[in-house]
């Protein structure tokens, strides 16, 4: 092999063991199992996603590789050790918090999410990004996902991870989520390639409305023939693990089925409500939302009936809207 493993991944692979055993037999271990228990996760979950615990304290990590000055440099770089400029003190990154290790398409970890046992804020630290470790081009469950044999019709994108492990516990084993970050045009560009359809699925919250409308604008420029993305909006107040757990996977399902709406159909009834379609000056500013948006699909066909639509709903000649999307260029 010509390719030059990273220090980094030994390193980071030595941390998740450290936090699993952690979890297993450290003192303090018992309010991480409590808050397991309290959210429902079961011990295959804890297997399949790895989760770990961070003990309480600035050093636990940091007195593994005390006598290393090499590794310590690789933990500060892998975003485990922080290393303070002022004082020059170094200490651990993930204290006493619930691990959530991100692996890359090989498995490696590359990144951890740790959440805290209480109602602390902020409730997630994330790992910042580092060599190895690109939050715009990750997704927490993709590894985990692709580990089940037989095709994917679909991929759900949730929010959080305990969103991820709630649906996979309950048997919906297709759902990835971004590292609290928007949605890229990477990430779904990367996921139409592993299967057909992507299904967003957010918190009923206006966060999760907002993070809904950035996924349809980050899918326009991934919409190519035999691709699709839908959206499916929940309930006020609850997200993925809440509702799963409130009403079963097959609930769940049928709610999917029954609900989700299809990009188009969210793109218009999105845009509508933000114009007043009984003026001209509203089907103008209609078009003029939505017309740059549009010549962002690449799929041809898509693109001509979402335009045959706008026509529709602006009263405009579907050869006007086409002379505007193609605007004469700037005299000279
Ligand atoms: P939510 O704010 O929806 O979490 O964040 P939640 O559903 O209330 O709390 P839990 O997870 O059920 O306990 C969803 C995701 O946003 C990111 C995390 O990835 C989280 O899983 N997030 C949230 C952060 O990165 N930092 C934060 O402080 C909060
Ligand atoms: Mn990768
Ligand atoms: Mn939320
Ligand atoms: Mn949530
Ligand atoms: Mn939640």
């Amino acid at each position: 092999r010509l390719t030059q493993e990273s220090p980094l991944y030994g390193l980071l692979s030595m941390a998740t063991q450290f936090y699993q055993q952690s979890l297993k037999q450290h003192p303090a271990r018992q309010a991480a199992v409590d808050y397991l228990k309290k959210r429902g996760i079961s011990p295959q979950m804890v297997q399949a996603f790895a989760l770990g615990f961070a003990p309480p304290g600035w050093d636990n990590l940091h007195k593994l590789v005390q006598a290393d000055q090499a590794k310590q440099q690789s933990l500060i770089e892998a975003g485990l050790l922080v290393h303070n400029e002022g004082s020059g003190k170094r200490y651990d990154r993930f204290r006493d918090r619930l691990m959530f290790p991100i692996r890359d398409h090989s498995g490696r970890v590359i990144g951890f999410g740790g959440r805290v046992l209480g109602d602390d804020k902020p409730k997630y630290l994330n790992s910042p990004e580092t060599a190895l470790f690109h939050k715009s081009h990750e997704l927490y469950g993709l590894y985990e996902l692709r580990q089940k044999p037989g095709k994917l019709d679909e991929i759900l994108v949730v929010e959080g991870y305990l969103d991820v492990i709630a649906l996979a516990q309950a048997g919906l084993c297709n759902a990835v989520a971004t590292l609290g970050t928007a949605t890229s045009e990477q990430h779904i560009k990367r996921l139409l390639r592993l299967a057909p359809s992507i299904l967003f699925c957010f918190d009923g919250d206006s966060a999760g409305r907002k993070a809904a409308w950035r996924a349809l604008e980050a899918a326009l420029p991934a919409l190519f023939d035999g691709k699709r993305t839908r959206f499916l909006f929940l309930p006020d107040g609850e997200d993925p693990d809440s509702l799963v757990r409130l009403e079963g996977a097959d609930a769940f399902r049928a709610r999917i089925e029954e609900q989700s709406l299809s990009l188009t159909d969210y793109f218009f009834s999105r845009l509508q409500q933000e114009v007043n379609l009984s003026s001209l000056e509203g089907k103008a500013q209609l078009v003029n939302l939505a017309l740059p948006l549009l010549q962002k699909i690449p799929s041809a066909s898509l693109q001509v009936l979402m335009r045959q639509r706008l026509a529709q709903l602006s009263g405009l000649a579907l050869e006007q809207l086409n002379q505007l999307a193609q605007p004469n260029l700037p005299a000279k």
